[in-house]
């Protein structure tokens, strides 16, 4: 739980998306695992998702540097104007450096802090939650936050329990201070249950991997899911997160403007919407294009919102999104 917004105000300045060319469609999987086109959109709302071209070296260092450039590009600023660039992402090429520092190597940014940040499909919002705190305080003046996952790096295309779920897409946004300390986040919230990290792991190692998941077929370095579990935990979480929000902040449900949430599976979208009343046409999705696109899900919503027209001075936005690890994070805004 936070306290209300104290100190300066935040606002977007600008945002960015990027996913790649090559496109898998449920048909297409169909022909490499025993599956359907029905099976997929009834049990997720998926069509197709974009997979980065390894052979062609893309990954999630040419997702988040892609992303990046865009929201600066558009932002007008000066390298020297950013003082804090966060990657969100679980599937870093290399540990070191830093995805973040490779942005900061393509933008030219010779001092802002950069890190990556690991908290799975939660991730876009954490770094945007941390990096609005920094400059609400005072800390900093403007952050680029980015979330990039290349999720086909880690997906293992012999298990159709997982493979057909996710893509690869990356999304930013650039955030600086403004005068008025009523713009920006009104509330925020993070938490993690770590006691359900089984559901939703990426072992490196065998001696990693949970004695009850030993036969799991799954290779090491590819993500494993319990999906069944994660379906519970995230339709209960879901709308415990979103009622716990609009609580603490003041507001109610029909205030809401928008509300952007992590595309993990439509049913779990629809399900929170549904149960909590909230209208039809305010609630984003793009999962049947592009599938979950773990941390780049959230900030590729918030780009096609943007360039769509449709996030306007004044609106009041509701982030959600929840994660492995188990993760879970809203962030309310006055944008
Ligand atoms: N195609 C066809 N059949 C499939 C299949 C696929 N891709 N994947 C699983 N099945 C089969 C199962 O083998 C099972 O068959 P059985 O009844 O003969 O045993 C049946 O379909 C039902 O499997 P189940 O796992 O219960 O399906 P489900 O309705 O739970 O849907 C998910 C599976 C993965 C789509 C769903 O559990 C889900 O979306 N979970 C949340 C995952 C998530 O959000 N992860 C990201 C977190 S950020």
């Amino acid at each position: 739980m936070t306290p209300p917004a104290a100190g300066f105000g935040t606002r977007i300045v600008s945002t960015g998306s990027f996913v790649p060319e090559k496109v898998v469609t449920n048909f297409d999987l169909a022909e490499i695992m025993d599956t359907s086109d029905e099976w997929i959109q009834k049990r997720t709302g998926i069509r197709q998702r974009h997979i980065s071209d390894q052979s062609k070296g893309e990954g999630t260092v040419s997702l988040a540097i892609n992303a990046a450039v865009d929201a600066f590009e558009k932002s007008g600023l000066a390298p020297e104007d950013i003082d804090l660039i966060i990657c969100a992402t679980c599937t870093q090429e290399m540990t070191c450096p830093s995805v973040a520092c490779r942005i900061s190597e393509r933008l030219g940014t010779k001092k802002a802090a950069a890190f990556d940040l690991a908290a799975a499909c939660s991730g876009f919002l954490y770094g945007l939650n941390f990096a609005e705190t920094l400059i609400r305080c005072g800390r900093y003046r403007t952050a680029l936050i980015v979330g990039a996952d290349a999720m086909s790096t880690v997906m293992d295309y012999t298990d159709r329990s997982v493979s057909i779920l996710f893509g690869d897409a990356s999304g930013s946004v650039v955030v600086t201070r403004d005068d008025d300390p009523a713009r920006g986040c009104q509330y925020q919230l993070m938490g993690a249950d770590g006691v359900g990290w089984e559901a939703l792991y990426m072992p490196r190692r065998e001696v990693d991997i949970p004695e009850h998941d030993r036969d799991n077929p799954i290779k090491l370095g590819m993500l494993r899911m319990n999906g069944r579990e994660v379906f519970k935990f995230a339709v209960k979480k879901f709308q415990e997160v979103i009622e716990e929000t609009m609580e603490q902040s003041g507001h109610s449900i029909d205030d809401l403007s928008l509300m952007i949430c992590h595309q993990s599976n439509l049913r779990i979208i629809e399900s929170a919407r549904e149960k909590l009343g909230i209208e039809e046409g305010k609630v984003y999705v793009n999962i049947d294009r592009v599938g979950n696109s773990s941390a780049g899900s959230i900030g590729l919503c918030l780009d096609e919102l943007n360039r769509a027209g449709r996030i306007n001075e004044g609106d009041l936005v509701l982030f959600v999104a929840f994660g492995g690890g188990m993760t879970w994070a809203s962030s309310l805004w006055r944008v």
